[in-house]
């Protein structure tokens, strides 16, 4: 037996017992006649205990033990002198009568542990050794206990965990596909699913009523904090069920996760419109921990001799409470801030409303005291509060200004990753204009049932709205998914919008259209991505860290040095010399 305990388990309960131990020595540490070498593996660290006197060889041989080497010891368990209040092991050490090296290792390339010197690139290419340390280890067993509790949260309601293809054709979900050639068939390809959603649709189909899988999805498309080129969806769908019905299931899928695996009580899960959401945050995914709720201000701004509100489509502010002792010079800095190319403000109005009442704005010049007043009672502003206003087109102002509720909401504390509040956004619009391929497509999928189908090809269609929704945690979009279309004629019309050749439509999307015409039944669902719940859960941003081999910003692996090229022996097998696809 390799051990009795783990390097995390032993407490004073088992002083005077035997016990052996295996892990990766920590650090060793000399004084006079003593040496101590901690040990760790994934429970903790224990202390091992080593005596000149007792025993000069083994002593010797502890002090000849390197960083990370692995170890095995054996000895009794002993009370402290000088306990470690810090360590759950802390109030016992191992006094070691054997001692084993298993394996040793070179000098590590960077500390492992929690505050490590290893800058990003490092520890990715030595990834193997970036996993063993503490904080990255609680990532993946805190991702370990959310996929745990989805499994048995979905599988108590009857769902069932299907697998669904890897190699198949593509799948729109608006990025572009990873695609792999196929040997058996010269020039042609496979994609690699960007989601399961057409399989997830003909399993309905097929009867299995309630259907999930915790599956990885690829999408070729530029990498943010938030995003992976293959990352894992909780990915879901139901048959005979209405928007409530979806809503209320998976809703009570992130509470269950929440209290099962956080101890924490998301309580409500608020609603709200996509159009309300624009309104009041600038964002289909508004952070809702604080308020901070956009103002309309044309009707008091405009036509008072300011050409930039004058001309503006929308004049908005927000309110930062508590602002007002902001200086100058950290107001200028936020309107540089703002300027940025990535935020594109054109200019920050501001107004501070004074401990004695007064506004105090910096376009004064255009706006009497009685205005300004009327601004800040409009916008809720009491004394000691700064008031930040935005204006331009409607569409531009609003995400402009949602930025900058997003920093003022991190900067005065009102985002703390330990508050959690999750709400739903519906009624989202069908499509959305692509500026660079001048035309409509599809804001969620293309099978995503429209609110009022009748009028799906009279309608303008800047104006259809969807049975779609998406769940958003802390300013994050976790969740998306809608009720389906499942009519063979209204899938087909949706195509039509979309800009499909009805023989384009068949090309793509005929096993679909078939299967509907073999009684599908209505259906929807939803896929949460499972990478950023969990990090959002475990309180970080950046979701790379609760992937254990994760791609790097520029969709590179490189621990493994991924992608590379293929010797020509596979580029022959593939048909992928480049004379072949000039000729093809
Ligand atoms: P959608 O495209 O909204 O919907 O994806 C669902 C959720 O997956 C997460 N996500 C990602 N996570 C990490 N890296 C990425 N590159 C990435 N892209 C998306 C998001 C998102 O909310 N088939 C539909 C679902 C449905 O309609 O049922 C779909 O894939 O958290």
């Amino acid at each position: 037996m390799y051990r009795t305990h783990t390097c995390g388990e032993l407490r004073l309960s088992e002083a005077n017992q035997n016990v052996t131990l295996a892990g990766w020595v920590q650090r060793v540490r000399k004084f006079g006649g003593l040496t101590f070498v901690d040990i760790r593996d994934r429970y903790g660290v224990t202390q091992l205990a080593f005596n000149q006197q007792n025993n000069a060889e083994l002593c010797e041989a502890a002090e000849q033990l390197g960083r990370e080497y692995v170890v095995q010891a054996s000895g009794i368990v002993v009370e402290r002198t000088s306990k470690n209040p810090n360590l759950p092991t802390g109030d016992i050490e191992i006094q070691v009568t054997d001692l084993q090296v298993l394996n040793a290792s070179k000098v590590p390339p960077f500390l492992i542990e929690n505050d490590t010197d290893g800058g990003d690139d490092l520890r990715m290419q030595y990834r193997y050794l970036d996993l063993r340390r503490p904080s990255v280890q609680k990532n993946l067993i805190l991702r370990h206990n959310i996929a745990q509790e989805a499994r048995r949260y979905l599988c108590n309601l009857g769902f069932l965990e299907i697998e669904t293809p890897f190699l198949i054709k593509s799948t729109p979900e608006g990025a572009r596909d990873f695609v792999v050639p196929s040997r058996m068939n010269p020039g042609q390809f496979y994609a690699l699913p960007q989601s399961p959603q057409t399989f997830k649709q003909l399993l309905m189909v097929s009867g299995y009523d309630k259907y999930f899988q915790i599956v990885r999805c690829f999408r070729d498309e530029d990498l943010r904090a938030d995003r992976q080129p293959e990352f894992t969806q909780i990915d879901c769908e139901m048959a005979f069920v209405e928007r409530e019905d979806v809503l209320q299931t998976f809703e009570g899928l992130l509470h269950h996760i929440f209290r099962y695996v956080k101890n924490y009580d998301l309580g409500e899960v608020i609603r709200m419109s996509y159009d309300e959401a624009m309104q009041l945050y600038g964002s289909d995914k508004p952070d809702i921990r604080f308020g901070m709720q956009f103002v309309e201000l044309n009707n008091l701004v405009q036509g008072k001799g300011f050409k930039v509100f004058d001309e503006a489509e929308l004049v908005v502010g927000i309110v930062a409470k508590g602002a007002a002792d902001y200086t100058r010079k950290q107001i200028d800095e936020l309107t540089e801030w703002m300027k940025r190319p990535q935020i594109g403000a054109k200019g920050l109005v501001y107004a501070r409303v004074g401990e004695d009442g007064s506004v105090k704005s910096s376009v004064d010049k255009f706006y009497s005291e009685a205005d300004l007043q009327a601004v800040a009672t409009a916008m809720g502003a009491e004394k000691g509060d700064l008031i930040f206003i935005v204006s331009g087109e409607a569409a531009k102002a609003r995400k402009q200004l949602s930025e900058l509720r997003l920093e003022m909401g991190s900067r005065l504390g009102l985002r703390r990753p330990d508050d959690f509040k999750a709400l739903w956004v519906l009624d989202f619009p069908v499509l959305e204009w692509d500026e660079e391929d001048q035309r409509w497509i599809a804001c969620h999928h293309p099978f995503t049932r429209p609110k009022n189908a009748a009028t799906l090809l009279t309608e303008n269609p800047a104006t259809l709205k969807a049975e779609a929704y998406d769940l958003v945690l802390n300013g994050n979009e976790i969740a998306g998914g809608s009720i389906r279309i499942h009519e063979r004629e209204l899938q087909s019309k949706m195509f039509e919008l979309l800009g499909f050749s009805p023989e384009e439509a068949q090309r793509k999307f005929g096993f679909l259209l078939g299967a509907f015409e073999y009684g599908a039944p209505p259906h929807g669902g939803i896929a949460f991505g499972f990478d950023r719940l969990c990090s959002i859960l475990g309180g970080a941003d950046v979701i790379r860290d609760f992937i254990a081999f994760p791609k790097n910003n520029s969709g590179r692996d490189v621990m493994i040095d991924a992608p590379s090229s293929i010797d020509d022996k596979q580029m022959n097998e593939l048909k992928l010399r480049l004379q072949e696809i000039t000729k093809a």
